[in-house]
């Protein structure tokens, strides 16, 4: 199976591609890019160019570096046309063989992928009957073979890959180039994000604009079964019959700096640092002076907004627990019914939606395949989708009826922190939008709650310098083996997101749990020393900072070792707190916005601590293509 596999009904850009045409050297350029894209996967990679003597390939499994020492002792030849790929495997082993670029048997053809090919068997055998042979196992060197066989026959690249897509069942994207034709590449778009850099005298395709953001901030983004055919100075885009096809030209807001690590040591630390700006442009110009919220691409009119009988928010991972904060503030401002559920689980349960459901998807990627499915699935039964998405022009946003996009800039490191406190941000600017529309709150109660997010970059800002507290903690608890975490109400998924960061991170057994909850059973995992971060509610909301307490008390009196987060001034936690962070004062909806930011570090440090590589933890990619 491809390397990238997937089913066919899921979307796949696990992978990172890229391809290069214009005056400088291809494979320094695609090299790069992959660097810059090994986020979407780190389990082998690999370039080609194309020489007088034909292609020419290095590829190499495992993280870039090792491709790096490849090209170190056997360099590609300086051309002006190259393409790369960095892989996430799926199905079938990470190997040199299973690496892409895949060359079909003539050395004509140089492909890379990104997807299944769902009847690649029947396409393999086809193809071995007419003599062909395969060197590797993956279904991307039947699409490079294929293509090569059309080639050969005497079809134009462009036309082959057009032919050869409509043969192929499944999910996929294409990159190709033609040793006989060495100033051109031909690119595929079905399902996951392939864009185009258009640049002066040179053209690039890559799968995220960080690949060639170096170069050009002017984009072009593909639309479904689509076909690119580029120059150093020309782009065609046609559908896969041949007819000109529409595309959707967009200018990167960011730059290159913010796909760099600007003397971190981690994207992930650098992405933690950019917090407060990340969720100060989120809430940026969202509110007219009249009160409404701008939502970026809006196709529900509010009557059908004030219909909405029930929400349902639906993610994954951290995007979920996102979507578990956001409840409380929703069904506290809208009285609306709301519902979370893990996309993964949801599509699969015949879950009751009507056309008066809103469906809330949350993705920082905009490209997991659980989620998109279940967008897909909730619009079958005709609920209205809205999108909290971090990345222009994804396929979810592409795929909902209306989008809100969190203005986080690129998030590299694979572990979400930033994505997630936007998410949160994004979802609350949503809960005030619905409160408005359908009157469930006063004007001023809203402008209130405006006013108070708006504070929160600096109180983000505020936690961010008492960081160093958090990297002294971590250095004790460096052979640590199980750590647990606390919380009610919206600190119970805070407690969530601080366990899943830790597991993620620095591979120990974690587990967030409601406070409440742990004297029905999990209490019994805590024994002498037993690490326990508790995350305390503002004081003087109902009885929930009182209950915290007792809760610390209870895993205090079995040997627990409390580390507490609560915030200033704050005296009643001290006597049970064996380590306190103090938290800036926010109302208790906002909390989640401050008290994630130190758990978010206290993981990225002791993995630091580990020796294991944060940005890049074993086992995960960023965009979860895979169902
Ligand atoms: C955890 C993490 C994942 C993602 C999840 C959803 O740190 O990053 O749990 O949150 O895979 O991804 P998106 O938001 O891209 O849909």
């Amino acid at each position: 199976m491809s390397v990238c596999a997937v089913k066919a009904i899921t979307v796949t850009s696990m992978c990172g591609i890229i391809g290069y045409v214009g005056p400088r050297v291809a494979h320094a350029v695609v090299v790069e890019g992959l660097r810059r894209m090994e986020y979407r996967g780190y389990d082998s990679a690999g370039a080609a160019v194309i020489t007088p003597d034909g292609i020419s390939v290095r590829k190499k499994a495992g993280k870039i570096g090792n491709l790096d020492a490849l090209l170190a002792s056997d360099p590609l030849p300086e051309t002006g046309i190259g393409i790369g790929h960095t892989r996430w495997a799926t199905h079938g082993g990470p190997t040199d063989t299973n690496a892409h670029p895949h060359v079909s048997a003539d050395g004509r053809i140089a492909l890379i992928h990104n997807g299944i090919i769902e009847n690649f068997a029947t396409l393999r055998a086809e193809l071995r009957a007419k003599g062909v042979e395969f060197s590797s196992e993956t279904d991307t060197e039947v699409a490079a073979q294929l293509l090569g066989d059309v080639v050969a026959g005497g079809a134009d690249l462009a036309d082959a890959m057009r032919a050869v897509c409509l043969r192929l069942e499944g999910a996929f994207t294409l990159v190709a180039m033609d040793a006989t034709d060495p100033g051109r590449l031909v690119a595929a778009r079905r399902n996951s994000p392939l864009v185009v850099g258009v640049g002066e005298g040179e053209t690039f395709v890559a799968s995220d604009v960080a690949a060639f953001i170096e170069f050009t901030r002017h984009a072009i983004e593909l639309g479904q079964d689509q076909v690119v055919d580029v120059t150093a100075t020309s782009i065609t885009v046609t559908d896969f019959f041949g007819n000109p096809a529409e595309s959707h030209p967009f200018e990167v807001t960011w730059d290159l700096s913010a796909a760099e690590k600007a003397g971190f040591d981690w994207f992930m630390r650098k992405e933690i640092f950019e917090q407060p700006r990340a969720v100060a442009d989120t809430l940026l110009g969202r509110f007219t002076p009249e009160g409404a919220l701008t939502l970026d691409e809006l196709r529900i009119p509010e009557a059908e907004l004030r219909s909405v009988d029930k929400i349902i928010i639906v993610a994954c991972g951290t995007a979920y627990y996102a979507g578990m904060v956001a409840k409380y503030a929703i069904e506290h401002w809208t009285r609306i019914a709301c519902e979370v559920e893990i996309a993964s689980e949801f599509r699969y349960r015949d879950p009751i939606i009507s056309g008066s459901t809103l469906v809330v998807t949350i993705s920082q990627s905009g490209e997991t395949a659980d989620t998109l499915m279940a967008i897909r699935h909730a619009r079958e039964q005709k609920a209205k989708v809205i999108a909290i998405c971090n990345t222009n022009g994804a396929t979810i946003p592409r795929e909902s009826d209306a989008v809100i996009y969190t203005h986080a800039g690129p998030e590299i490191g694979v572990a979400s922190t930033k994505g997630f406190l936007t998410q949160v941000a994004a979802c609350y600017l949503l809960g005030l939008y619905l409160a408005q529309v359908r009157g469930t709150m006063y004007g001023d109660e809203i402008a209130a709650v405006m006013s108070e997010l708006a504070s929160t970059p600096d109180k983000i800002q505020q936690v961010l310098e008492s960081l160093d507290q958090i990297t002294d903690l971590a250095a004790r608890f460096i052979d640590t083996k199980s750590v647990l975490f606390l919380g009610r109400h919206v600190g119970y998924p805070v407690a969530l997101e601080g366990a899943l960061k830790l597991k993620e991170l620095a591979y120990l057994h974690a587990e967030g749990f409601p406070a409440g909850e742990l004297k029905h059973g999990p209490i019994a995992l805590v024994e002498e020393g037993t690490p326990i971060f508790v995350v305390v509610p503002p004081q003087g909301r109902d009885q929930l900072h009182d209950k915290v307490v007792s809760n610390i008390q209870e895993v205090r009196a079995r040997g627990a070792l409390t580390i507490v987060l609560a915030e200033e001034g704050d005296d009643e936690v001290t006597p049970y707190a064996d380590i306190l962070f103090r938290l800036p004062k926010v109302s208790t909806l906002l909390q989640p916005l401050v008290a994630t930011v130190p758990l978010q570090m206290f993981a990225c440090d002791l993995a630091t601590l580990k020796g294991f590589d944060v940005d890049q933890p074993r086992n995960l990619a960023k965009s979860v293509t895979v169902e």
